[in-house]
C-alpha cells in the first residue's frame, strides 16, 4: 500500500481548483439508474468510491464508461437488484442505492453497508421513510430485502436530519404515486444538486435546502448531462492546510455559504480571507490563535468532515479548543496519532479538549479513515522534520491527487510505494 513521505515546514503559495463534490458525484452515480436512457456526470473525481459505485451499478448490469473526466452510465440493460456484494459492505453510500433501485426495480436486496469506521451509523431513518411510501422490509439472515410493489407518496418527519435519509426517501419517491412532504430534512449543498439533477431528468422535486422537500412523483425520467456542485471538503482541506503552513492560496469552485462555517472559524484564528465569486483567499501567517469552541452540526452547522482536519489546526494554536463531535461516535481516531507528533489532546466521549503547542514533530503515521488521513497529512506538513502517512487507502475515498494539488502549492511530499 501506498504512503506519502512529508518533509514538513513550508509555506504554501498558489491556487488550487477543487474536485467536484464526492458526497454529490456518490447520490448522482445512485440516481442515474432511475432512466433506462444515458446520464452523463461532468468532471467526476477520481476517487475509488467513485469506482466502487460504478462497480455497484455494474453489477446491477448497467454500462459505465469513464471518458475524459465524464463518467456515462446506460442502465437500458438493467437488471440485477442484489446489492448484497462485497461491494456494498465496503461503501457506505451502497445504501442510497436503495431508493433508486426500488424505484426501478420494485425490489431489492442489500447486506448492512459499511463505509468509514466512525461510528455505528445506523440506517433505521432510510427504512422509515422508505416503509412511510409502502416498502415492505423483512431482514433475512443479515439482510435486508425490501419489496415495493407499489410506492405512494406519504408526509416523513425525519427525527433527525440525516443526510442519507433524505436522499433515498427523495430517490424512493420521484416516480412515486402523489406527492411526498420530507419535513426536518437534511439541508447539504449536496442534497440541492441532486434535486437540479433529477428536475434536469424531468422530475418535481424542491424545497432541497430547506427543512422541508416536496417531491411531485412523475411517470417518467429521461437522460441528462449534468456537471456537480464542487466538494466543499476538499477545499476547506485546503485552507485549513494554508493556515497551519503559512502563505497565502487561492481556493476555486466553492460557494461562500456553501463553506461559511469554516470561514467564520478560520478569522477566529487570525487568517485573512478574502472571497471573490466562488474564489476563496486565504493569507496566514502560520500563527495562529486557537478557537475557542467547535460543534459540528447538520449544515449550515460546522461539518463533521472538517472536524478531524480542525483538531489538527487547534493543536498547533495558541489557547485551548473544546471540539465536540455530535454526529459520529468515533471521530476521534486521528487524535492518538497527533499525540505522538507531540499533541496535547484529551478525548472524553464525544469532546475533546485541545491544548495548543508551539510545534509538531515529524512522526510515522497511520490514517485510520478518510478525513483523518488528511489531517495527519496537514499535521505533517507544518510539523518540524519528516512524517510517514500510511494507510491511504482511507484518503484515495475522497481526495483525487491530494498529494499533487499540495506540491503544486509548494508542500514537500511524495507518494511512495510502501
Ligand atoms: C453523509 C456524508 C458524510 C457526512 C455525513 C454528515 C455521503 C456519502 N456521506 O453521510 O460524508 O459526514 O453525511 O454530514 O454523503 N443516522 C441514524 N439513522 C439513520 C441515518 C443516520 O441514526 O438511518 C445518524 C448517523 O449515525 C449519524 C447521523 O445520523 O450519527 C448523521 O448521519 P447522516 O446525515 O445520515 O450521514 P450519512 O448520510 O451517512
Amino acid at each position: 500500500m501506498d504512503k506519502f513521505i512529508i518533509e514538513g515546514g513550508n509555506r504554501l503559495c498558489g491556487a488550487v481548483q477543487t474536485q467536484s463534490a464526492k458526497n454529490s458525484v456518490l447520490v448522482l452515480l445512485a440516481a442515474s439508474i432511475l432512466t433506462e436512457e444515458q446520464v452523463t456526470i461532468e468532471n467526476v473525481p477520481h476517487i475509488s468510491d467513485v469506482l466502487h459505485m460504478s462497480e455497484i451499478l455494474q453489477k446491477l448490469g448497467a454500462d459505465v464508461c469513464f471518458a475524459d473526466g465524464n463518467v456515462t452510465i446506460s442502465s437500458g440493460n438493467a437488471a440485477e437488484r442484489d446489492l448484497s456484494s462485497h461491494l456494498t459492505r465496503e461503501l457506505r453510500s451502497s445504501v442510497f442505492m436503495l431508493g433508486s433501485v426500488l424505484t426501478r426495480f420494485k425490489h431489492a436486496r442489500i447486506s448492512y453497508p459499511g463505509g468509514c469506521d466512525i461510528g455505528l451509523r445506523p440506517i433505521d431513518l432510510h427504512l422509515f421513510g422508505l416503509k412511510k411510501l409502502g416498502v415492505k422490509t423483512e431482514e433475512r439472515d443479515g439482510y435486508i430485502v425490501c419489496n415495493a410493489e407499489k410506492l405512494v407518496g406519504a408526509n416523513i418527519h425525519l427525527d433527525f436530519p440525516s443526510v442519507g435519509a433524505t436522499e433515498n426517501i427523495i430517490l424512493a419517491s420521484v416516480k412515486a404515486q402523489g406527492e411526498t412532504v420530507i419535513t426536518n430534512a437534511a439541508k447539504e449543498p449536496e442534497i440541492r444538486d441532486l434535486q437540479d439533477f433529477l428536475n434536469q431528468m424531468g422530475a418535481g422535486v424542491r424545497g432541497a435546502g430547506t427543512d422541508t422537500i416536496v417531491v411531485r412523483g412523475v411517470q417518467r425520467l429521461h437522460g441528462t448531462r449534468f456537471t456537480p456542485i464542487r466538494d466543499r471538503i476538499e477545499a476547506g482541506t485546503f485552507l485549513i492546510a494554508c493556515a497551519m503552513c503559512g502563505g497565502e492560496v487561492c481556493v476555486e469552485g466553492v460557494k461562500r455559504q456553501n463553506i461559511a462555517a469554516l470561514i467564520n472559524k478560520l478569522s477566529e484564528n487570525t487568517c485573512k480571507i478574502h472571497i471573490e465569486n466562488d474564489k476563496i483567499y486565504i493569507r496566514s501567517n502560520g500563527k495562529l490563535r486557537s478557537n475557542r469552541h467547535i460543534e459540528t452540526l447538520p449544515f449550515p452547522g460546522f461539518p463533521t468532515d472538517l472536524q478531524a482536519q480542525m483538531t489538527s489546526l487547534n493543536s498547533i494554536a495558541a489557547g485551548a479548543c473544546i471540539l465536540t463531535e455530535n454526529l459520529f461516535e468515533t471521530r476521534f481516531r486521528h487524535v492518538p496519532e497527533l499525540i505522538r507528533m507531540g499533541a496535547d489532546i484529551t478525548v472524553k466521549d464525544r469532546t475533546a479538549l485541545v491544548r495548543g503547542v508551539e510545534r509538531l514533530h515529524g512522526a510515522v503515521l497511520s490514517a485510520e479513515d478518510l478525513r483523518g488521513g488528511a489531517a495527519l497529512t496537514l499535521a505533517a506538513l507544518c510539523a518540524e522534520g519528516k512524517s510517514e502517512v500510511c494507510n491511504l487507502s482511507h484518503i484515495d475515498r475522497g481526495y483525487d491527487g491530494l498529494d499533487k494539488k499540495l506540491r503544486a502549492v509548494g508542500a514537500k511530499i511524495e507518494r511512495v510505494r510502501a
